[in-house]
């Protein structure tokens, strides 16, 4: 309905004119029915009554032989305002005087014609002739003489203004109630639809709200039901308000919490896309923190860790069941730097019966794994040391009298070459196995105090030890020292260090390569006025990339899967800080053809140890005269 109005004041205003022109209207066709059937009725009385009269003055004038005074009451009844025309006619129905034009002229219509037989009796009778109009006809008696009739047609006309003016007056009447009525209706209207247009207005703001607020508490215009209306909104708005606040409490809480937690937190959707992701998760993933969003798991980590925690993820899904400190590790980076995590994830329910998203709680464990395995490695160690210390202790008493009875062999018993030849050779031998037996005592023994330490103590018997891989390899030694420079320091600790760095640079040498190790007077690089010795160990063998330079000093950083700790360097540097000292290390991979114009390969270990007890002035005078 196109045509309807669309708001409520003029919806109500076009229903109230149209019930109330149809209810006028219905009523005036009634009261227009009514009315015109009492006209009728009304008009058939009077006609009776008028024809009567006229038919008695007739028969009176009759009777006192005047016959002119029939006439005139004939014209006088044609003036009456309803009449339309009067007659009298003779009982055969020839007009002898007419109200209207003349009489000769005048003849009755067929209608009336055949009222004649049927009006001769006492009562007038009354008739309808064609076009609706009425007449009253009544037969003219002097004694019992029918001396004509009496013939009154009642004017159409009037009965038209009379119905008219009847419907004037309602049409007025009509008209003047519809109009007072609309402008009441207007005025109720108006205070149905202006608190309306408040609440239209107040929904408006709810929605835009926190903008919005500013429009509350919206004004109660109206003492109605529909200010009862305004005023719940108005308390609805406020607890509305109170509700969100408290909400965006909640949500700051749990911002913070997410931000500032220790561990690294992530939330997933069930297609196993990161929700919502803190610092500390991005940090161990080594992902920016914005990437992560609608982003999944095997889009953004390397693949084992991703499928493991992936799988963790749909499996919460899944069962609905949290999964609880499920440990993932994985190495990264070229160097293959090993790593840990603890994972826990649970399930989010917004519905009761539907897990909505997985969060999951990642903890870092590489510190507490790797100090798990270091504490298993070094008690390993300890176990070995204590073996080889006990085994070379063991070895030492048949070995004693091995070498006594050799002597007595040599001296006491005057034997001659080759005998003699061969006893001298077995005894060599046997001083190099006590030689050893010794060296594995004292790497195991730690001396407690510090001593004055000769070169040939500290290095040389580095050098014995490592004798046999050497010569199988058939390595140059380049041993630059002075054997009996000394140093104070824990000497036993210090002998460990060079064998570290002389049974790496083996390590790393092929046949033929080359070692130099060095030991001269010199000063502190970093502060000069601090004297002491500087060592050099150095070889031409295959040397580090950079991402194990970085890392050689890690505790369980190696190479060697199989043989190496990758403990060496580590505690080589722990014993060099003790005695206050520093390590330099430079190394370059390659081929080691310097003919081709390539730089040097190789590795060059340097390391500093004060001699801070004395000497120092010998020292650094020393120092100088190099230099
Ligand atoms: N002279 C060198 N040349 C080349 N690489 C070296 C050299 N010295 C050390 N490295 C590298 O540094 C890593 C760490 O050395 P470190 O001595 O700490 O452990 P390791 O030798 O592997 O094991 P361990 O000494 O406990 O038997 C080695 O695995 C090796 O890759
Ligand atoms: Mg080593």
């Amino acid at each position: 309905m196109r045509w309807w109005p669309r708001s409520l004041r003029w919806q109500m205003l076009a229903a109230l004119v149209l019930l109330e022109t149809l209810s006028i209207g219905l009523f005036a066709v009634i009261l227009a029915r009514q009315q015109a059937h009492t006209i009728y009725v009304r008009s058939r009385a009077r006609l009776a009554y008028e024809s009567t009269s006229m038919a008695m003055q007739a028969s009176e004038a009759l009777q006192q032989e005047r016959p002119g005074w029939v006439g005139l009451s004939v014209q006088m009844m044609g003036e009456g305002p309803t009449v339309a025309v009067a007659k009298v006619t003779d009982p055969a129905g020839n007009v002898l005087f007419t109200s209207k034009g003349e009489a000769d002229q005048t003849v009755l219509t067929p209608v009336e014609l055949a009222q004649i037989p049927l009006a001769r009796g006492d009562q007038a009778r009354v008739f309808t002739l064609e076009g609706n109009r009425q007449e009253g006809v009544k037969a003219i008696y002097t004694g019992s003489e029918l001396r004509g009739f009496a013939w009154v047609e009642y004017s159409q006309i009037w009965a038209r203004q009379q119905l008219d003016s009847m419907m004037q007056s309602t049409m007025i009447f009509g008209i003047i109630w519809i109009v007072a009525s609309a402008l009441l209706v207007l005025l109720m209207a108006r205070s149905i639809s202006r608190p309306l247009a408040i609440l239209h207005r107040g929904t408006r703001a709810l929605m835009r709200l926190p903008e919005g607020s500013g429009s509350f508490p919206l004004p109660v215009t109206v003492q109605n039901e529909i200010g009862e209306l305004i005023e719940a909104f108005n308390r609805m708005v406020a607890s509305l308000a109170e509700q969100r606040s408290g909400l965006n409490d909640t949500l700051s809480l749990l911002d913070s919490m997410l931000a500032n937690a220790p561990i690294g937190l992530a939330f997933f959707d069930r297609s196993c896309r990161f929700v919502r992701v803190n610092q500390v998760f991005a940090d161990l993933t080594g992902v920016a923190l914005s990437r992560h969003l609608g982003r999944t798991l095997l889009e953004l980590l390397p693949l084992p860790a991703a499928k493991e925690l992936e799988d963790t993820v749909l499996r919460v899904f899944a069962q609905d069941e949290p999964v609880r400190n499920h440990e993932i590790a994985g190495k990264s980076g070229k160097a293959g730097v090993s790593w840990a995590w603890l994972a826990s994830a649970y399930p989010i329910h917004t519905q009761p019966e539907q897990v909505r998203w997985v969060g999951l709680i990642v903890m870092d464990a590489t510190e507490r794994k790797r100090s798990e395995e270091a504490l298993r490695r070094t008690e390993k160690l300890a176990a070995t040391g204590r073996l080889a210390a006990s085994i070379a202790h063991e070895i030492n008493n048949p070995l004693e009298a091995i070498t006594n009875l050799l002597f007595l062999l040599q001296n006491f018993c005057q034997l001659e070459d080759p005998a003699l030849k061969y006893v001298s050779m077995a005894e060599y031998e046997a001083r190099r196995i006590a030689e050893i037996t010794q060296q594995t005592l004292r790497f195991y023994r730690q001396s407690t105090l510090p001593t004055r330490a000769k070169m040939s103590d500290l290095l040389g018997t580095v050098f014995s030890i490592y004798n046999g891989r050497l010569n199988a390899l058939s390595i140059q030694v380049v041993r630059d020292y002075d054997p009996e420079m000394d140093l104070f320091c824990f000497a036993g600790e210090m002998r460990q260090v060079f064998a570290n760095l002389v049974g790496n640079a083996i390590d790393a040498l092929s046949a033929n390569g080359r070692l130099l190790v060095r030991a001269r007077r010199s000063w502190n690089w970093n502060d000069p006025a601090q004297i002491g010795v500087r060592f050099t160990v150095a070889d031409n063998g295959a040397g580090m990339e950079p991402e194990v330079r970085d890392h050689a000093f890690e505790p369980f950083f190696t190479t060697k899967e199989l043989t190496g700790t990758g403990l060496g360097l580590w505690v080589s540097q722990e014993i060099v800080v003790k005695h206050r000292g520093v390590v330099h290390l430079r190394s370059r991979t390659g081929s080691p053809d310097r003919s081709a114009g390539k730089k040097a390969v190789g590795t060059v270990f340097q390391i500093f140890i004060p001699d801070d007890v004395s000497g120092q002035v010998a020292a650094k005078e020393t120092a100088m005269a190099e230099a």
